[in-house]
């Protein structure tokens, strides 16, 4: 791509625009913060790591969206991150205005763009950006499943000594407690995990995933992760702006799919250059998809909240 800009220079934003850099994904990458001289200086300090790392991708940062014109994709990171004890409803009503500004700046200075949307809570960012930008469903993602995904499949790792590449799973439904890690489309290479844990172990490393994101606040006590969730929102990124046509689970807003209409919700995407470029149904179990029917009216409880 010749253009990406990532909105937000705080945790995940600045981490995502040095793997962006690291990775060649665009011949500029932008930085856009609200704080004055943050993302000036975190771009050319990324700038500064391309002669060792050798890469030729140029990192800018700036305070309003003049570099930002013409930009193919946004990564949107914007927002106010969970301390502990909150919740990511927590943050709804902050990130809902900030998300909304977002939204009128890309309309003005890039209409047509990709939008990847992080900031928290998921699913009703996805909404307040989808809405307030009038763009079609191909244009919004949210990035959350491929991190509950990754936090998933590093537990199984771990609890069965093997490598993370030879687990395939997917987790599905809203980025929050009431997710759906698919145990019946767990494998590794090939082999379902039920023949290889005992299900009160299975049972707990979903446990795990669920509560991953409050796992990390717990340590960091000021933030929430994001050297995952960068890395994330980079694998969504590259899979669009290479046309890979990677099947990964994104928040996407359905039309049907699943039995469901009227919200974004985690579920199998194919990405592509045009973005969001098919939703795949896949046959779920009846625990699984009562499981998936709580998590969608859990996103619409909070998307109720939204009031745009
Ligand atoms: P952070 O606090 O380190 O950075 C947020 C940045 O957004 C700050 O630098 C702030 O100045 C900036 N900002 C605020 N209003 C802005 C505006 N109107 N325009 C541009 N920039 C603005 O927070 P962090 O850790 O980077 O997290 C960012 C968001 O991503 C949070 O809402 C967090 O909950 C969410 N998140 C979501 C994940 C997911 O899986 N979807 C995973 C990790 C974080
Ligand atoms: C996470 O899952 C806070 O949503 C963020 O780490």
């Amino acid at each position: 791509m010749n253009k990406i800009t990532v909105v937000g220079a705080g945790n995940v934003g600045a981490t995502t625009a040095q793997r962006l850099a690291e990775k060649e994904l665009a011949g500029t990458i932008v930085m856009v913060d609200v704080i004055e001289g943050v993302p000036q200086g975190k771009g050319l300090d990324q700038w500064e790591t391309a002669p060792i790392e050798g890469f030729d991708s140029r990192v800018v940062g700036s305070n309003g969206y003049g570099e930002a014109a013409g930009s193919e994709l946004f990564v949107v990171t914007a927002g106010i991150a969970r301390k502990p004890g909150m919740s990511r409803e927590d943050l709804l009503k902050t990130n809902v205005d900030i998300v909304k500004s977002v939204a009128q700046e890309i309309g003005k200075c890039a209409p047509e763009a990709i939008v990847i949307v992080v900031s928290n809570p998921l699913d009703t960012m996805c909404y307040v950006m989808k809405e307030v930008l009038g763009a079609p469903r191909e244009r919004v993602l949210g990035m959350a499943g491929v991190l509950d995904t990754a936090r998933y499949r590093a537990f199984i790792a771990e609890a069965l000594d093997v490598s993370v590449e030879d687990i395939q799973a997917m987790v599905l439904g809203g980025h929050g407690d009431t997710m759906v890690p698919l145990v019946s489309y767990t494998t590794v290479s090939g082999i379902p995990i039920t023949q290889l844990l005992r299900q009160d172990v299975i049972d707990k490393l979903v446990e795990r995933t669920r509560n991953g994101g409050a796992e990390i606040v717990a340590h960091l006590k000021t933030g929430s992760a994001y050297y995952a969730p960068s890395a994330a929102a980079v694998q969504m990124v590259e899979a669009i702006a290479k046309n890979k046509k990677r099947v990964l689970p994104c928040a996407a807003w359905l039309e049907g799919e699943y039995g469901m209409r009227g919200l974004f919700l985690g579920v199998p995407c194919k990405l592509g250059a045009r973005g969001l470029e098919q939703i795949v149904e896949v046959e779920l179990t009846s625990r699984e998809r009562i499981a998936l029917g709580k998590s969608a009216e859990a996103v619409r409880e909070s998307m109720a909240q939204a009031r745009l």
